[in-house]
Protein backbone atom coordinates (compact mmCIF):
# COMPACT_ATOMS: atom_id res chain seq x y z
CA UNK A 1 0.00 0.00 0.00
CA UNK A 2 1.17 3.78 -0.95
CA UNK A 3 1.91 5.75 2.17
CA UNK A 4 -0.16 8.66 2.30
CA UNK A 5 1.66 12.17 3.61
CA UNK A 6 0.16 15.22 4.71
CA UNK A 7 2.42 18.42 4.64
CA UNK A 8 1.00 21.35 6.26
CA UNK A 9 2.83 24.53 4.66
CA UNK A 10 3.26 22.66 1.38
CA UNK A 11 3.27 25.71 -0.73
CA UNK A 12 6.24 27.35 0.99
CA UNK A 13 9.99 27.00 -0.20
CA UNK A 14 10.94 23.68 1.81
CA UNK A 15 7.06 22.22 1.32
CA UNK A 16 7.23 23.09 -2.39
CA UNK A 17 10.56 21.11 -3.00
CA UNK A 18 9.30 18.71 -0.32
CA UNK A 19 5.90 17.93 -2.21
CA UNK A 20 8.28 17.01 -5.56
CA UNK A 21 10.16 15.21 -4.01
CA UNK A 22 7.95 12.75 -2.30
CA UNK A 23 5.86 12.13 -5.71
CA UNK A 24 8.99 11.16 -7.31
CA UNK A 25 9.45 8.96 -4.62
CA UNK A 26 5.74 7.26 -4.66
CA UNK A 27 3.78 8.48 -1.87
CA UNK A 28 0.29 9.69 -2.14
CA UNK A 29 0.85 13.38 -1.06
CA UNK A 30 -1.73 15.75 0.63
CA UNK A 31 -0.93 19.45 1.00
CA UNK A 32 -2.58 21.65 3.22
CA UNK A 33 -1.47 25.73 2.47
CA UNK A 34 -3.44 29.12 3.90
CA UNK A 35 -1.29 30.47 0.49
CA UNK A 36 0.22 33.62 1.66
CA UNK A 37 2.58 36.43 0.33
CA UNK A 38 5.72 33.60 -0.01
CA UNK A 39 3.23 31.01 -1.32
CA UNK A 40 4.40 29.20 -4.57
CA UNK A 41 1.15 28.84 -7.08
CA UNK A 42 0.08 25.72 -7.99
CA UNK A 43 2.26 25.62 -11.39
CA UNK A 44 4.92 24.50 -9.39
CA UNK A 45 3.50 21.49 -7.92
CA UNK A 46 3.61 18.23 -9.77
CA UNK A 47 0.72 17.03 -12.14
CA UNK A 48 0.00 13.78 -10.51
CA UNK A 49 -3.05 11.77 -9.54
CA UNK A 50 -0.75 11.02 -6.20
CA UNK A 51 -1.20 14.81 -5.17
CA UNK A 52 -4.02 16.69 -3.70
CA UNK A 53 -4.57 20.38 -2.21
CA UNK A 54 -6.38 22.38 -0.26
CA UNK A 55 -6.10 25.68 0.71
CA UNK A 56 -7.04 26.51 4.50
CA UNK A 57 -5.55 28.00 7.34
CA UNK A 58 -4.58 24.95 9.79
CA UNK A 59 -5.91 26.61 12.96
CA UNK A 60 -9.58 26.02 11.27
CA UNK A 61 -10.11 23.27 13.88
CA UNK A 62 -13.56 22.15 11.93
CA UNK A 63 -11.62 22.52 8.64
CA UNK A 64 -8.72 20.42 10.02
CA UNK A 65 -10.00 17.26 12.02
CA UNK A 66 -12.06 17.00 8.69
CA UNK A 67 -8.91 16.48 6.66
CA UNK A 68 -7.36 14.16 9.58
CA UNK A 69 -10.26 12.28 9.57
CA UNK A 70 -8.13 10.73 6.41
CA UNK A 71 -5.81 8.90 9.24
CA UNK A 72 -3.06 9.97 7.16
CA UNK A 73 0.61 7.70 7.84
CA UNK A 74 2.49 10.99 8.24
CA UNK A 75 2.12 14.36 8.57
CA UNK A 76 5.35 16.64 7.74
CA UNK A 77 4.54 19.87 9.83
CA UNK A 78 6.18 22.57 7.94
CA UNK A 79 3.04 25.53 8.24
CA UNK A 80 5.08 28.57 10.01
CA UNK A 81 5.58 32.42 9.40
CA UNK A 82 9.17 32.05 8.40
CA UNK A 83 10.94 35.28 8.01
CA UNK A 84 13.01 36.52 11.09
CA UNK A 85 12.95 40.10 9.63
CA UNK A 86 9.15 40.12 9.59
CA UNK A 87 8.62 38.72 13.05
CA UNK A 88 10.80 41.67 13.96
CA UNK A 89 8.37 44.12 12.41
CA UNK A 90 5.51 42.29 13.75
CA UNK A 91 5.79 39.39 16.44
CA UNK A 92 2.08 39.10 17.19
CA UNK A 93 1.25 38.21 13.92
CA UNK A 94 4.06 35.33 14.14
CA UNK A 95 2.88 34.12 17.82
CA UNK A 96 -0.66 34.55 16.84
CA UNK A 97 -0.06 32.18 13.88
CA UNK A 98 2.57 30.39 15.28
CA UNK A 99 1.64 29.13 18.18
CA UNK A 100 -2.21 29.10 17.30
CA UNK A 101 -1.83 27.06 14.18
CA UNK A 102 0.12 24.68 16.48
CA UNK A 103 -2.41 24.01 18.99
CA UNK A 104 -5.01 23.49 16.43
CA UNK A 105 -2.68 20.81 14.99
CA UNK A 106 -2.16 19.02 18.15
CA UNK A 107 -5.21 19.42 19.89
CA UNK A 108 -7.13 18.39 16.86
CA UNK A 109 -4.78 14.88 16.94
CA UNK A 110 -5.65 14.82 20.39
CA UNK A 111 -9.67 14.52 19.93
CA UNK A 112 -8.89 12.22 17.07
CA UNK A 113 -7.01 9.37 19.18
CA UNK A 114 -9.46 9.44 21.50
CA UNK A 115 -12.24 8.29 19.03
CA UNK A 116 -10.05 5.89 16.76
CA UNK A 117 -6.56 4.81 17.17
CA UNK A 118 -4.57 7.09 14.87
CA UNK A 119 -1.76 5.83 12.59
CA UNK A 120 -0.65 9.41 12.52
CA UNK A 121 3.13 10.10 13.16
CA UNK A 122 4.23 14.22 13.03
CA UNK A 123 7.65 15.16 12.19
CA UNK A 124 7.27 18.68 13.32
CA UNK A 125 9.83 20.73 11.14
CA UNK A 126 11.87 23.24 13.64
CA UNK A 127 15.00 25.27 13.23
CA UNK A 128 18.49 25.51 14.53
CA UNK A 129 17.47 29.05 15.83
CA UNK A 130 15.70 27.54 19.02
CA UNK A 131 19.48 27.59 20.31
CA UNK A 132 20.28 30.82 19.60
CA UNK A 133 23.64 31.80 18.81
CA UNK A 134 26.90 30.03 19.82
CA UNK A 135 30.50 31.47 19.86
CA UNK A 136 32.20 28.36 18.82
CA UNK A 137 31.67 24.50 18.61
CA UNK A 138 27.91 23.52 17.86
CA UNK A 139 25.14 22.66 19.51
CA UNK A 140 23.71 19.26 20.70
CA UNK A 141 19.74 18.00 20.74
CA UNK A 142 20.40 18.45 24.66
CA UNK A 143 21.77 22.46 24.47
CA UNK A 144 19.65 24.75 26.14
CA UNK A 145 16.87 26.43 24.39
CA UNK A 146 17.61 30.27 23.93
CA UNK A 147 15.79 32.30 21.06
CA UNK A 148 16.38 35.56 20.64
CA UNK A 149 14.14 36.80 17.87
CA UNK A 150 10.34 36.64 17.95
CA UNK A 151 10.17 33.86 14.99
CA UNK A 152 12.39 31.80 16.71
CA UNK A 153 10.79 32.03 20.09
CA UNK A 154 7.54 31.63 18.24
CA UNK A 155 9.03 27.96 16.86
CA UNK A 156 10.20 26.92 20.55
CA UNK A 157 6.82 27.30 21.54
CA UNK A 158 5.72 25.29 18.91
CA UNK A 159 8.09 22.57 19.90
CA UNK A 160 7.40 22.74 23.40
CA UNK A 161 3.58 21.62 22.33
CA UNK A 162 4.38 19.20 20.06
CA UNK A 163 6.03 17.96 22.86
CA UNK A 164 3.78 18.19 25.53
CA UNK A 165 0.96 16.22 23.32
CA UNK A 166 3.51 13.35 22.72
CA UNK A 167 4.23 12.99 26.34
CA UNK A 168 0.62 13.42 27.87
CA UNK A 169 -1.44 12.89 24.54
CA UNK A 170 0.33 9.76 23.19
CA UNK A 171 0.95 11.72 19.91
CA UNK A 172 3.85 10.30 17.94
CA UNK A 173 6.24 13.04 17.28
CA UNK A 174 9.72 13.51 16.60
CA UNK A 175 11.00 16.90 16.06
CA UNK A 176 13.62 17.94 13.67
CA UNK A 177 15.92 21.06 13.65
CA UNK A 178 17.07 21.90 10.66
CA UNK A 179 20.27 24.57 9.68
CA UNK A 180 19.17 27.50 6.86
CA UNK A 181 18.28 26.56 3.74
CA UNK A 182 18.73 27.50 0.38
CA UNK A 183 17.63 26.38 -3.17
CA UNK A 184 14.62 26.84 -5.74
CA UNK A 185 11.55 28.34 -4.81
CA UNK A 186 12.94 30.57 -1.65
CA UNK A 187 11.30 33.80 -1.70
CA UNK A 188 12.99 36.54 -3.00
CA UNK A 189 13.08 38.38 0.56
CA UNK A 190 15.54 36.12 2.22
CA UNK A 191 18.98 36.50 1.70
CA UNK A 192 20.15 34.53 -0.75
CA UNK A 193 17.35 34.80 -3.57
CA UNK A 194 17.64 38.51 -2.51
CA UNK A 195 21.28 38.68 -3.08
CA UNK A 196 21.03 36.80 -6.55
CA UNK A 197 18.28 38.21 -8.08
CA UNK A 198 20.12 41.65 -6.87
CA UNK A 199 22.81 40.64 -8.31
CA UNK A 200 21.02 39.83 -11.76
CA UNK A 201 19.67 43.59 -11.62
CA UNK A 202 23.50 44.80 -11.24
CA UNK A 203 21.61 46.68 -7.74
CA UNK A 204 23.32 47.15 -4.54
CA UNK A 205 23.08 44.49 -2.07
CA UNK A 206 22.32 45.07 1.38
CA UNK A 207 24.42 42.90 4.00
CA UNK A 208 23.73 43.54 8.04
CA UNK A 209 26.36 44.97 9.86
CA UNK A 210 29.71 43.62 8.84
CA UNK A 211 28.74 40.00 6.92
CA UNK A 212 30.33 38.46 9.92
CA UNK A 213 27.65 36.63 11.10
CA UNK A 214 27.87 33.29 10.29
CA UNK A 215 25.36 30.84 8.91
CA UNK A 216 25.22 26.91 8.21
CA UNK A 217 23.97 26.19 4.91
CA UNK A 218 22.09 23.14 3.57
CA UNK A 219 21.23 22.73 0.35
CA UNK A 220 17.23 22.05 0.54
CA UNK A 221 17.09 19.06 -1.45
CA UNK A 222 19.62 17.45 1.08
CA UNK A 223 16.59 18.43 3.46
CA UNK A 224 14.29 16.63 1.80
CA UNK A 225 16.02 13.61 1.72
CA UNK A 226 16.70 14.06 5.45
CA UNK A 227 12.98 14.41 5.78
CA UNK A 228 12.65 10.75 3.85
CA UNK A 229 14.60 8.99 5.76
CA UNK A 230 12.67 9.96 9.29
CA UNK A 231 9.54 8.60 7.15
CA UNK A 232 11.05 5.22 6.59
CA UNK A 233 12.36 5.20 10.14
CA UNK A 234 10.41 7.27 12.24
CA UNK A 235 11.34 7.23 15.77
CA UNK A 236 9.22 8.34 18.28
CA UNK A 237 9.78 11.13 20.81
CA UNK A 238 13.37 12.26 19.59
CA UNK A 239 15.07 15.81 18.39
CA UNK A 240 17.26 15.12 16.01
CA UNK A 241 19.76 18.41 14.41
CA UNK A 242 19.99 18.40 10.72
CA UNK A 243 22.83 20.29 9.49
CA UNK A 244 25.68 20.32 7.01
CA UNK A 245 28.81 21.58 8.24
CA UNK A 246 29.13 23.94 5.84
CA UNK A 247 29.29 27.59 8.11
CA UNK A 248 30.14 30.53 5.86
CA UNK A 249 29.73 34.17 6.90
CA UNK A 250 27.39 36.32 5.21
CA UNK A 251 30.18 38.45 3.72
CA UNK A 252 31.57 35.27 2.06
CA UNK A 253 28.09 33.51 1.05
CA UNK A 254 27.33 36.97 -1.05
CA UNK A 255 31.06 37.06 -2.50
CA UNK A 256 30.41 33.53 -3.20
CA UNK A 257 27.04 34.66 -5.24
CA UNK A 258 28.89 37.50 -6.80
CA UNK A 259 31.31 35.03 -8.33
CA UNK A 260 29.24 33.39 -9.83
CA UNK A 261 27.44 36.18 -11.67
CA UNK A 262 30.79 37.84 -12.61
CA UNK A 263 29.25 40.76 -10.37
CA UNK A 264 31.74 43.39 -8.24
CA UNK A 265 31.91 43.44 -5.14
CA UNK A 266 31.44 47.45 -5.04
CA UNK A 267 27.80 46.12 -5.22
CA UNK A 268 27.97 44.85 -1.38
CA UNK A 269 25.88 47.80 0.38
CA UNK A 270 26.98 47.19 4.54
CA UNK A 271 23.58 48.39 6.25
CA UNK A 272 22.44 48.97 9.49
CA UNK A 273 22.76 45.64 11.73
CA UNK A 274 18.98 43.82 12.95
CA UNK A 275 18.39 43.99 16.15
CA UNK A 276 18.96 40.63 17.97
CA UNK A 277 20.46 39.79 15.11
CA UNK A 278 22.44 35.74 16.50
CA UNK A 279 26.18 36.01 15.27
CA UNK A 280 26.55 31.86 14.57
CA UNK A 281 24.96 29.09 14.11
CA UNK A 282 26.20 25.88 14.22
CA UNK A 283 24.71 22.22 14.86
CA UNK A 284 26.30 18.91 15.72
CA UNK A 285 23.93 17.19 13.68
CA UNK A 286 26.23 13.63 14.34
CA UNK A 287 22.97 11.71 15.98
CA UNK A 288 20.67 12.12 13.20
CA UNK A 289 23.75 11.19 10.50
CA UNK A 290 24.34 7.88 12.90
CA UNK A 291 20.95 7.12 13.25
CA UNK A 292 20.06 7.73 9.27
CA UNK A 293 23.08 6.96 7.67
CA UNK A 294 22.35 10.40 6.41
CA UNK A 295 24.81 12.56 4.75
CA UNK A 296 24.12 16.15 2.89
CA UNK A 297 25.45 15.52 -0.62
CA UNK A 298 25.62 19.26 -2.27
CA UNK A 299 28.42 21.05 -1.06
CA UNK A 300 27.60 24.77 -1.08
CA UNK A 301 29.54 25.51 -3.83
CA UNK A 302 27.81 23.10 -6.06
CA UNK A 303 24.07 23.96 -4.78
CA UNK A 304 24.44 27.83 -5.28
CA UNK A 305 25.10 27.01 -9.26
CA UNK A 306 21.95 25.64 -9.22
CA UNK A 307 20.36 28.16 -6.90
CA UNK A 308 21.35 30.62 -9.72
CA UNK A 309 20.61 28.52 -12.47
CA UNK A 310 17.36 28.13 -10.59
CA UNK A 311 16.42 31.95 -10.30
CA UNK A 312 18.13 32.65 -14.01
CA UNK A 313 15.16 30.19 -15.63
CA UNK A 314 12.28 31.79 -13.31
CA UNK A 315 12.95 35.54 -13.31
CA UNK A 316 10.06 36.57 -15.05
CA UNK A 317 7.59 35.11 -12.73
CA UNK A 318 10.49 36.38 -9.86
CA UNK A 319 9.92 39.78 -11.22
CA UNK A 320 6.04 39.66 -10.29
CA UNK A 321 6.68 38.92 -6.78
CA UNK A 322 9.70 41.44 -6.03
CA UNK A 323 6.72 43.83 -7.57
CA UNK A 324 4.19 42.81 -4.82
CA UNK A 325 6.51 42.96 -1.72
CA UNK A 326 8.32 45.96 -2.91
CA UNK A 327 11.75 44.75 -2.04
CA UNK A 328 11.93 47.09 0.99
CA UNK A 329 14.53 46.60 3.79
CA UNK A 330 12.44 44.93 6.60
CA UNK A 331 13.63 44.39 10.63
CA UNK A 332 14.91 47.47 11.73
CA UNK A 333 11.89 47.80 14.14
CA UNK A 334 11.53 51.27 13.20
CA UNK A 335 8.36 53.15 12.56
N1 LIG B 1 13.85 27.88 5.36
C1 LIG B 1 14.71 27.55 6.30
O1 LIG B 1 15.90 27.85 6.21
C2 LIG B 1 14.26 26.77 7.50
C3 LIG B 1 15.21 26.21 8.37
C4 LIG B 1 14.78 25.48 9.47
C5 LIG B 1 13.44 25.30 9.71
N2 LIG B 1 12.53 25.87 8.87
C6 LIG B 1 11.10 25.68 9.15
O2 LIG B 1 10.57 24.94 8.06
C7 LIG B 1 9.23 25.35 7.81
C8 LIG B 1 9.08 25.80 6.38
O3 LIG B 1 9.99 26.85 6.12
P1 LIG B 1 9.94 27.61 4.72
O4 LIG B 1 11.22 28.32 4.59
O5 LIG B 1 9.49 26.68 3.67
O6 LIG B 1 8.80 28.68 5.02
P2 LIG B 1 7.91 29.51 4.01
O7 LIG B 1 7.59 30.77 4.73
O8 LIG B 1 8.51 29.58 2.67
O9 LIG B 1 6.58 28.63 3.88
C9 LIG B 1 5.67 28.46 4.92
C10 LIG B 1 4.32 28.05 4.30
O10 LIG B 1 3.43 27.79 5.38
C11 LIG B 1 2.17 28.36 5.08
N3 LIG B 1 1.49 28.64 6.36
C12 LIG B 1 1.92 29.44 7.38
N4 LIG B 1 1.03 29.43 8.38
C13 LIG B 1 0.02 28.61 8.01
C14 LIG B 1 -1.20 28.22 8.61
N5 LIG B 1 -1.56 28.68 9.81
N6 LIG B 1 -2.01 27.37 7.93
C15 LIG B 1 -1.67 26.90 6.70
N7 LIG B 1 -0.53 27.26 6.05
C16 LIG B 1 0.31 28.11 6.72
C17 LIG B 1 2.50 29.63 4.31
O11 LIG B 1 1.40 30.08 3.54
C18 LIG B 1 3.68 29.17 3.46
O12 LIG B 1 3.26 28.68 2.21
C19 LIG B 1 8.91 26.42 8.84
O13 LIG B 1 8.29 25.81 9.93
C20 LIG B 1 10.28 26.94 9.25
O14 LIG B 1 10.26 27.45 10.56
C21 LIG B 1 12.90 26.59 7.78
Amino acid sequence: MKKSVLITGGSGFIGTNLVNHLINKGYIVHNVDKISDVSTPEKFKPQSKNYFFYKFDISNKLKLNKLLKKNFHFIIHLAAESHVDRSIDGPLKFYLNNVKSNLALYETLRNLNKKTKLLTKVIHISTDEVYGSIKKGSFKENSMVYTSSPYSSSKASSESIAQSYSETFNINVCILRITNNYGPYQHPEKFIPKSILRGFDKKKIPLYGRGENIREWIYVEDTCEAIHKVIKKFTNQTIYNIGSNERISNLKTLKIILNNLASPYKNILFVKDRPGHDFRYALNSRKFKNKFKWKNKTKFTKGIVKTIKWYNKNYDWLQTIRKKYKDIRLGKNEV
